[in-house]
């Protein structure tokens, strides 16, 4: 509630010497830019009242809406959803639009200046308006409604189609969001059409006025040629599959935002769009899967954000990292680290070939980036050239955080924390990525133990937000100070742990792959089991993912877990086996995506056991 308790819109006036009076209407909650206007019950109130003065001012000429600095408005506020009820839902998104239509009647021209991050309602808002310009500094414009499981409900779903045609409305409304909540960058949003003019923040708001007044003046028209619906057919068949693929229909949102689409595309009234839009909203914003994403998206995008459990003490600066082991994770983490923190990089493994591969990796990803325009070749060659690939310990010197990710054995990262705490100066830190590990264990015999922490990365590091911090009981403030500050350069989200087995995703996950392999040792064939996880809107089943972690380091997190709580963490013995067999995963890709022979071959099913139906595998995962 405290995000939108003061969102205020106030109006001013500015006369033009050739358009007249004019008005500047602007949103702001009165916080600086990390905590975004955002619109609640009262917010709503302030635009009508805001809008019951400016309609009784008989001389205004045009209207120019916009935000406050670095933010236009980031729509609805989510802390009211929590909890909302579907009389809660239909009073919200009936408010939202009898206050946005009025500003869409305006007896003259409107223009929102979107000066800053637009999302959801604030981007709604703007559309309500007859013309849009965007600043080139606003961070992100989208809609992220379909990523919480509901669906832009303030006329985003019938205006977003006239405007910029359907393709494009469902590439903004549903592939974005889907895609891992993709934003518009404002070069998008004119490309599209959903902005008319792209201006430069120097003077972003003088020339949006001009704009406006060129408009109230009747010296500027803007032509818009929104694309013909021709291939509406496919478009909303790419919709539905993509929607498919990533939720597996765990969601209905992603659907009826594509029925909403196409409803407006296929020439629907804006009238009964509108009652079709509330009555959605009505239906998904009380349902589970919106209120477990709304809870989800205010864990890890304001709690998680505040760094829980770092400690009030100075990072320590960090000019060189080293990356320990040059294997999957390694050679990802020295990737991460160049891309995000951009420092020199030493990277080490006792085997050549593993370096070489490791080399081919992160060369290819800066390649990579240079080709899509991410990267500049100079700055891209530089990174290269500080990259630094070495068989032993000695290249260490003068870094100032060390990572280690060798294979998972308390002996090894004992020994090689011993040799690079020769080598490094006593101020720095020594991470380790251990997945179930003690990380107590691996400082016990070190000359300085307080300068060891877990920095728990996951596969893809890439793509993967959360990171665990791991603290032992001798760690310094400094040192996990060091290792939050890291994460937030690397854009993760870092969440503090305690020193025990398996951290808390681990702990979590392997309570759920137990239960996983429960039913495949019941019969059931894993591609069922991955099936029926899947359909909880889950990106891949578990047998996929143990492919991801690693059938060996999956057994050894199992194993580490079963160790330290026996009772709650039976070894599956099949699991066991399958950290034995040398393969890539439990199912072969190269051969159509069945089992390796040898799994299925080896895999113990208890007798006279049943295979289970999809709804009692979810019931026991
Ligand atoms: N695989 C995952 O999904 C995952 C996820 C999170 C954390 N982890 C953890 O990360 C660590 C590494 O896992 P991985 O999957 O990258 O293993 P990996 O087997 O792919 O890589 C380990 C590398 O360490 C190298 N190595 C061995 N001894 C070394 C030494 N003395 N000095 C330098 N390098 C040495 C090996 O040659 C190998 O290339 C493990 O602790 C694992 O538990 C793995």
């Amino acid at each position: 509630m405290a995000a939108d308790a003061d969102t205020r819109f106030t109006v001013t006036y500015h006369r033009s010497p050739h358009a007249g009076r004019l008005a500047l209407m602007t949103m702001d909650n009165g916080q600086d830019h990390t905590r975004p206007t955002t619109f609640g019950e009262s917010a709503l109130d302030s635009l009508e009242a805001a809008l019951d003065e400016l309609e009784g001012q008989a001389d205004v000429k045009g209207l120019l809406l916009t935000g406050k600095p670095f933010v236009f408005a980031a729509g609805a506020d989510l802390d009211a959803f929590d909890g909302a009820t579907a009389e809660f839902a239909e009073r919200a998104a009936r408010a939202g639009h009898d206050a946005f239509a009025r500003l869409r009647g305006l007896p003259y021209p409107s223009v929102a200046a979107i000066n800053g991050v637009a999302l959801g309602g604030g981007l709604e808002i703007a559309l309500h308006c007859d013309y849009r310009t965007v600043s080139t500094g606003a961070r992100a414009l989208g809609f992220p409604e379909v990523f919480l499981s509901i669906l832009p409900g303030w006329g985003g779903t019938q205006l977003t189609p006239a405007l910029i045609g359907p393709q494009a409305a469902l590439r903004a409304i549903v592939h974005n969001a889907l895609d891992q909540n993709r934003t518009l960058k404002p070069t998008d949003a004119v490309e599209l059409g959903l902005a008319d003019r792209l201006l430069e923040p120097v003077d972003f708001l003088e020339r949006s006025l001009a704009f406006l007044e060129g408009l109230a003046a009747g010296e500027i028209a803007v032509d818009r040629h929104p694309p013909e619906p021709d291939q509406l057919d496919a478009a909303l068949e790419a919709a539905r599959q993509a929607a498919d693929a990533k939720t597996h229909g765990a969601t209905p949102a992603p659907y009826r935002a594509i029925e909403l689409v196409e409803f407006a595309a296929r020439g629907g009234d804006l009238a009964q769009g509108r009652e079709r839009e509330i009555a959605a909203l009505t239906e998904l914003l009380p349902s589970r899967q919106a209120q477990a994403s709304v809870y989800g998206f205010n864990l890890t995008q304001q709690r998680v954000r505040r760094q829980p459990g770092r400690p009030d003490a100075a990072p320590r600066e960090v000019t060189k990292v080293g990356v320990l082991g040059a294997g999957l994770m390694g050679r990802q983490l020295a990737a991460l680290l160049l891309h995000r923190h951009e420092v020199p990089v030493v990277i080490t493994d006792v085997d050549q070939n593993v370096l070489e591969a490791a080399r081919a990796h992160i060369e290819g990803e800066l390649d990579q980036r240079v080709q899509r325009g991410r990267l500049d070749a100079d700055k891209a060659g530089w990174l290269a050239s500080v990259t630094t690939y070495a068989r032993d310990a000695e290249a260490l010197q003068g870094a100032d955080f060390v990572i280690e990710a060798v294979g998972e054995s308390l002996k090894l990262k004992q020994r090689v924390f011993a040799d690079a705490e020769k080598v490094v100066d006593e101020g720095c830190v020594l991470a380790s990525n251990t997945s179930s590990l003690s990380v107590a264990a691996m400082a016990a015999d070190l000359a300085h133990p307080e300068r060891v922490v877990g920095l728990h990365f996951f596969n893809p590091v890439a793509l993967m937000p959360l990171v665990e911090v791991v603290r032992p009981g001798r760690a310094s403030d400094e040192a996990v100070a060091t290792a939050f500050e890291l994460a937030k350069t690397l854009r993760k989200s870092a969440v503090g742990c305690a020193d025990t087995p398996g951290f808390i995703v681990n702990r979590l996950l392997m309570r759920f792959m137990g239960a996983a392999a429960q039913a495949a040792d019941s019969g059931t064939r894993f591609a069922d089991v991955d099936a029926a996880i899947k359909a909880l809107g889950l990106p891949m089943g578990p047998f996929e993912l143990m492919g991801l972690v690693g059938l060996a380091v999956n057994a050894h997190v199992a194993r580490s877990l079963h160790e330290a709580y026996p009772d709650r963490f039976p070894l599956n013995p099949n699991v066991a086996m399958l950290g034995e067999l040398d393969l890539p995963g439990v199912y072969d890709w190269d051969a159509g995506g069945e089992p390796f022979a040898a799994i299925r071959e080896r895999w113990q099913v208890e007798p006279d056991a049943q295979p289970l139906a999809p709804e009692a595998i979810r019931q026991r995962a």
